[in-house]
């Protein structure tokens, strides 16, 4: 089956193999057997067994959401309106989740994933990674990634979310347990292993031994660190190779020097700082100094209950010093990189089938018309998923 997407007003591509040409006017698109088969001017057009016509808006890359706690229960709505009116975010507030969520049903627990899942297409996110990380017990957790891998297409094991309440007094312990029969359980449903480093979760020393140990299981490696202060997490993520460093916005002139020389990629979450009333990440610092960058959305019910990419990528240009096609970029191809993926995040030939046509003539709008739904219509792999 193929689908021929006409009449569009902005193609954004950020295609690869034609980085001198991010966007074009006046050009057409052909999905074929779910992948990108063609891309030229609108006259050179082939026919096609399908048409969606764009009506003269704009159609850009799937957004590629590398970065989200979706396996839990229940909500900390009264957390955040204490946070605008000045109290702190703490990665404390972890442990109510971890206990609604260790109390309810696994399908309970996959009504929620599917909402969310609806709702990420709404927004126009057609790759999704997904964590565990609030249920810290060897069976909770190990059902979390399961649940995951049934609607995601990347899954991380987070077992070292916080130290549980049941391994207060025993850290040693919980990190023995992470690296051992935990991370035995969960390896085989999850493609990559991740550590909060932060001082109400986990050291640098604690992370290196539980990412050491999960490379070893096979698992790619991701780090959340320098969320609320600089931590040493990013040399970490650095030294071991990580594919992600996640948060990213305590760094030092040293962190972002190592970042700019490796392949690990800077993830900033911005709408963690708008609804945690923190600081925005500097990323015209980051992409000056040349580190590759991606926006994803943290959508979990403690630091930011929005998937909004779009509301994330408003407050990147107008907080974080991105041009809107950086933007744009570090929420498609910047995801990509971030899961090392070149499938997806970009509409070159080959690429996954995966676009979104927006309620706008150009991709400037998002930020333009911020908080305006102009997703109009997701396509994953050549299919309407949401419009
Ligand atoms: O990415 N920082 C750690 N994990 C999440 C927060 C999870 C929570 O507060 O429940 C984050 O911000
Ligand atoms: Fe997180």
């Amino acid at each position: 089956m193929s689908v021929l997407v006409d009449r569009i007003g902005q193609l954004v591509t950020l295609d690869p193999a034609d980085p001198d040409r991010p966007t074009r006017n006046d050009a057409a698109l052909v999905i074929d057997g779910g992948h990108v088969a063609w891309v030229g001017d609108a006259a050179d057009a082939p026919a096609a067994d399908e048409r969606l016509d764009a009506d003269g808006r704009a159609v850009i890359p799937g957004f590629v959401d590398s970065h989200n706690h979706l396996v839990f229960a229940g909500d900390r709505a009264d957390e955040w309106e204490a946070r605008m009116t000045g109290a702190p975010y703490t990665a404390g507030g972890i442990r109510r989740t971890v206990e609604a969520t260790r109390a309810a049903s696994d399908d309970e627990l996959r009504a929620t994933l599917g909402r969310h899942v609806a709702e990420a297409h709404r927004q126009g996110i057609t790759t999704l990674e997904v964590k565990s990380g609030y249920g810290l017990t060897v069976a909770d957790e190990a059902r979390a990634v399961r649940l995951a891998r049934e609607v995601a297409d990347e899954v991380t094991f987070l077992g070292a979310h916080v130290v549980p309440a049941d391994h207060a007094d025993d850290r040693q312990g919980y990190v023995d347990l992470v690296c051992g029969d935990m991370l035995a359980a969960c390896a085989p449903h999850a493609r990559w292993v991740d550590v909060f480093i932060d001082s109400g979760a986990f050291t640098v020393d604690e992370a290196r031994r539980i990412l050491t140990a999960g490379r070893e299981a096979g698992l790619g490696l991701r780090v959340h660190a320098g969320q609320l202060a600089a931590d040493g997490g990013v040399a970490l993520a650095v030294d071991l190779g990580a594919a992600s460093v996640d948060h990213a916005t305590h760094l030092t002139d040293a962190d972002v020097d190592a970042l700019a020389r490796s392949s690990t990629v800077a993830t900033l979450l911005p709408l963690v700082e708008f609804s945690t009333r923190q600081p925005y990440p500097d990323a015209r610092r980051l992409i000056d100094a040349g580190v590759t960058v991606a926006i994803a959305t943290d959508t979990n019910p403690g630091s930011n209950y929005s998937s909004s990419m779009t509301t994330a990528i408003a407050l990147a240009i107008r907080e974080m010093g991105m041009t809107p096609l950086e933007a744009v970029t570090a929420a498609t191809r910047g995801g990509a990189a971030a899961l090392r993926r070149d499938d997806v995040g970009h509409l070159g030939v080959g690429a996954r089938g995966d676009l979104v046509v927006l309620d706008a003539p150009d991709h400037r709008w998002i930020g333009y018309r911020v908080g305006v739904p102009l997703v109009a219509e997701t396509v994953v792999g050549g299919v309407r998923v949401a419009s």
